[in-house]
């Protein structure tokens, strides 16, 4: 599925991220920014040691914040690693966190003059975030960026299954965007 916003492409699709090519694939971190499980795990493990010696540089991340490393071995130029919020029933500014982790990852994309970014489901695997609500923010902030920031032309959100497809496209069409 993919809609215009402005100028650019906002895309829902199934698949692996560590194989986009686009400019950035974002990593969901966490605040160590030294590996885990998850999309964080499969990012280094295709990525190579490369993206970790810069991440130990980094100083570690804050939740709704994001930094750039390389792409190392793949097919994106380059990895931002963002900390998504873990959920704790939604009553400890969880949703302003995740949607700073989706803004902070596109400002971050666009202080380094990239143009496409795909993001995984950030926060709805380990850190327990109902998918159903981390899409609805993460679609409204992404799109109300993209409507700010021209010079981000396409978002992808790379969903690892159907079924987590599916909760984004119907969130997508119950915000109005589609
Ligand atoms: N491509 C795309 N999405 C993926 C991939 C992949 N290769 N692997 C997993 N995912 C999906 C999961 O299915 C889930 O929908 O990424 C989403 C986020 O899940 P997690 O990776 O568990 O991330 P998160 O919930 O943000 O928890 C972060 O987990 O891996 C650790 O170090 C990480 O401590 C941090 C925590």
């Amino acid at each position: 599925m993919e809609i215009q916003i402005g100028r650019a492409a906002l895309q829902l699709k199934q698949g692996d991220i560590t194989r986009e090519t686009a400019d950035a694939i974002v990593n969901a971190a966490n605040s160590s920014l030294l590996g885990g499980g998850g999309v964080d795990g499969a990012i280094h493990r295709a990525g190579g040691p490369a993206i970790l010696e810069e991440c130990r540089r980094l100083g570690g991340c804050e939740p709704g914040d994001a930094k750039l490393t390389t792409g190392g071995k793949l097919p994106a130029r380059y990895v931002i690693h963002t900390v998504g919020p873990i959920w704790h029933g939604g009553r400890s500014r969880e949703p302003e966190i995740l949607a700073s982790a989706y803004r902070r990852s596109l400002e971050v994309a666009m202080a380094k003059g990239l143009r496409s970014v795909a993001f995984p489901s950030i926060s709805t695997g380990a850190y327990g975030y109902p998918i159903e609500k981390a899409a609805r923010v993460a679609l409204t902030a992404v799109a109300e960026f993209l409507q700010s920031h021209p010079e981000i032309e396409r978002v992808t959100f790379v969903l690892f299954s159907s079924p987590d497809l599916q909760v984004y496209e119907a969130a997508l069409q119950s915000i109005h965007l589609s």
